[in-house]
């Protein structure tokens, strides 16, 4: 495990202060009021410090090169002579650039909007202050952009502090009580304000028994974290447990409809603002992998949610609602029963029956952030219902943070998966409509931050991402290298940015290559799930099969002979996923069982594309290495020997998933590899 870091020793991620240099040279004019305001002021008054410049509130001094202002703030129209209703309404958080005179202009119409409008100069560089151009608007087309912790208070005995967390310990809890390194979570806030996060829940979906508390008489600690994040913008959520009023409130039950525990959700919520007025929210895992929920007295998802909802509706509060209810005790002698349907039988039904501050969120595929699935059809299927889209930037199946795994391309392809077919609304656009993006975040208090440093840009990615899903995972990554390795400072910046796009852009389909094959995931070690164990899933409750016998290998997911999951898709998709001839490759075995010699769009038999994409992968991974060891002397020696590190483990992990998958594969079907290479 990683152990704790002395807090002055962290790494500054996306904002060295190399970052502001464009802007810390310049003379700065704020011109607003509030306390956002006050941090875009703070913010550029560190900067000009560092780099020359300087930072002022009133425009007596030397000429502005750099504005921000708040429209309709008294006096800006001496300073900023763009048109101000030019780019129309800008809502709460988007704002406007222009460029003129020599002058950048930033204009928002709320505080929140120009710190948004700072991080954006600051992207931009020097770029933000060379050729003159007319105003251009930016809006964030998800309204809330939430990160989810899934960090407990104490240590969990299993789970350790952070579940399924791969970068330390938690840094909100410590030693059962709020983390005392305060510095730790500014600096969080900062970074996220800095990629377009601005939502963040601070406990696991896992309510335990001291977390339970923090709605109540703990809830202090949460407040504290809310004053490190309020001033960036960021709005504190909480994971609450639903049998609350029985765990921390000592009523009997915690029946929705029961007249006790109604009072007692308003009550306590009411407390809940009384300390943080402004409070974002509920997160709520219920009837989940032995969560409790609305089942135990015979009530539905849709009469728990809107309890909650209730509760904080008179506050604007939102109660986010998780579709992950499974059957976790299954038979799996059972093959009717089928993992991947459970969200959309469970939740279709209530559809038009959540009150308006409900938002249900749904992970993006059916299963569980396994490195290939289809998106998930309860997307698609409940358009009387606010829907939020949960990401995992925590790389629990794909590599731990201890594989590079760049998301983004992925998290890219789901957004922009048109769920009714071609031309029509988006992933993306279901989201914006309803209760925008959510993710599992993957930070700890590792030195890094993400445990391999290279996994922060997942983390930067989503938030750009939920600012605008139409920018593209390269030019993301772009953006990510020019803050966080400021490449022009370095004696080779072409050779730095090649190699980390060589290493970075296609990792997550290298990783794909050498783990599950063609979408029937999981073949992780069950528990930890690290690591090959092809049949470690096979004959446990989980629900997480693969069905790979002397013949062929894949769920029959179909209607005509299978479990009729495709038939939970609208067309075009329905359709496409029912025929195996149609049917993506990438996600055969996920809607198919087949013969190993089946032969795929690619050409290639699926046993044959089992032995060649694991090599490939493997072999990948060797040039991922080898591309790294010539960064040695560009980058931060520390990084330079973390991701050293971590690429020797990819290396020997890659090797042995590759050996055990295909050995697996050879041994059932009894084929050869078609070159000859070693099998075991
Ligand atoms: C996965 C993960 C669990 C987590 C669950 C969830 O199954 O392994 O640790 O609790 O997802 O999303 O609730």
């Amino acid at each position: 495990r990683v152990t704790s870091p002395d807090p002055t020793d962290v790494h500054p991620a996306w904002l060295p202060p190399a970052a502001f240099r464009a802007v810390g040279s310049r003379h700065v004019l704020v011109y607003g009021d509030g306390p956002l305001v006050d941090t875009v002021l703070r913010e550029a008054r560190l900067a000009c410090a560092a780099y020359g410049g300087t930072a002022r509130r009133c425009a007596d001094g030397p000429a502005a090169q750099l504005v921000l202002a708040l429209r309709g703030t008294p006096g800006i129209a001496a300073v900023v002579r763009t048109d101000p209703a030019a780019t129309g309404g800008l809502g709460d958080e988007g704002y406007a650039v222009t460029r003129r005179d020599e002058v950048t202009v930033v204009l928002a119409d709320e505080p929140a909007g120009l710190l948004h409008g700072l991080f954006h100069v600051v992207r931009l560089g020097e770029s933000a202050f060379g050729a003159p151009h007319p105003a251009r608007a930016y809006r964030p087309v998800m309204r809330r952009r939430m990160l989810d912790h899934w960090d407990n208070v104490d240590v969990h005995p299993v789970m350790g502090q952070v579940e399924r967390g791969y970068s330390g310990g938690s840094i909100f809890w410590r030693d059962g009580r709020a983390h005392p390194d305060r510095a730790r979570v500014r600096a969080y806030a900062r970074l996220l304000a800095a990629c377009g996060v601005n939502a963040v829940s601070v406990n696991n979906v896992n309510v335990h028994a001291t977390e339970a508390r923090l709605l109540t008489d703990r809830l202090d600690d949460v407040a504290e974290i809310a004053d490190d994040l309020r001033p960036y913008g960021v709005r504190v959520h909480l994971s609450v447990n639903f049998a609350a009023p029985v765990m921390v409130g000592g009523l009997p039950t915690a029946d929705p409809l029961d007249e006790k525990v109604r009072p007692w959700w308003a009550e306590t919520t009411a407390r809940v603002y009384a300390r943080i007025p402004d409070f974002g929210g509920y997160l709520v895992k219920a009837d989940s992998e032995g969560q409790p929920g609305p089942f135990s007295y015979g009530r539905d998802h849709a009469d728990g949610a809107n309890l909650l909802a209730e509760a904080l509706a008179p506050y604007g509060g939102v109660v986010h609602w998780r579709a992950f209810v499974y059957d976790h005790r299954q038979d799996w002698r059972d093959r009717s029963t089928d993992r991947a349907r459970a969200a959309h039988d469970h939740f279709t039904p209530l559809d038009g029956r959540f009150r308006d501050n409900v938002v249900v969120q749904v992970k993006h595929g059916p299963l569980d952030f396994q490195t290939r699935e289809p998106v998930s059809p309860v997307i698609a299927a409940m358009p009387g219902t606010r829907l939020a889209v949960e990401f995992q930037v925590m790389q629990e199946y794909t590599g731990q943070q201890r594989h590079v795994c760049y998301l983004a391309p992925w998290w890219h392809e789901v957004l922009r998966f048109t769920p009714w077919g071609d031309g029509g609304p988006t992933v993306a656009d279901v989201a914006a409509d309803g209760g925008g993006l959510a993710a599992v975040s993957n930070v700890g208090d590792d030195p890094f931050w993400t445990g391999h440093p290279l996994a922060q840009a997942n983390l930067y990615a989503y938030g750009r991402l939920a600012w605008d899903p139409r920018l593209r995972p390269e030019d993301v990554l772009d953006e990510w290298i020019d803050l966080t390795f400021d490449p022009a400072a370095s004696a080779d910046p072409d050779l730095l940015r090649r190699t980390l796009h060589e290493i970075m852009d296609d990792s997550w389909r290298t990783y794909e290559r050498y783990t599950a094959p063609l979408g029937v995931g999981f073949m992780v070690r069950p528990g930890h799930h690290y690591g090959p164990d092809v049949d470690g899933y096979e004959y446990t409750p989980w629900g997480t099969y693969h069905f790979a016998d002397r013949d062929g290998v894949g769920v029959d997911r179909t209607r005509a002979t299978g479990t009729g999951f495709t038939g939970q898709y609208p067309p075009p998709w329905s359709r496409v996923y029912e025929s195996p001839e149609r049917c993506p490759d990438e996600l055969l075995l996920f809607f198919h069982h087949v013969r190993y010699d089946h032969v795929l769009h690619s050409g290639s038999t699926v046993v044959q594309h089992i032995y060649d994409t694991h090599f490939a992968g493997v072999a990948q991974v060797t040039a991922m290495s080898d591309r790294w060891a010539t960064l040695a002397g560009l980058v931060d020696p520390a990084v330079h020997a973390r991701v050293s590190e971590r690429l020797a483990e990819q290396r020997r992990s890659a090797q042995e998933w590759c050996d055990q998958v295909n050995a697996y594969f050879h041994r059932k079907s009894g084929v050869p590899d078609a070159y000859g290479r070693s099998l075991y």
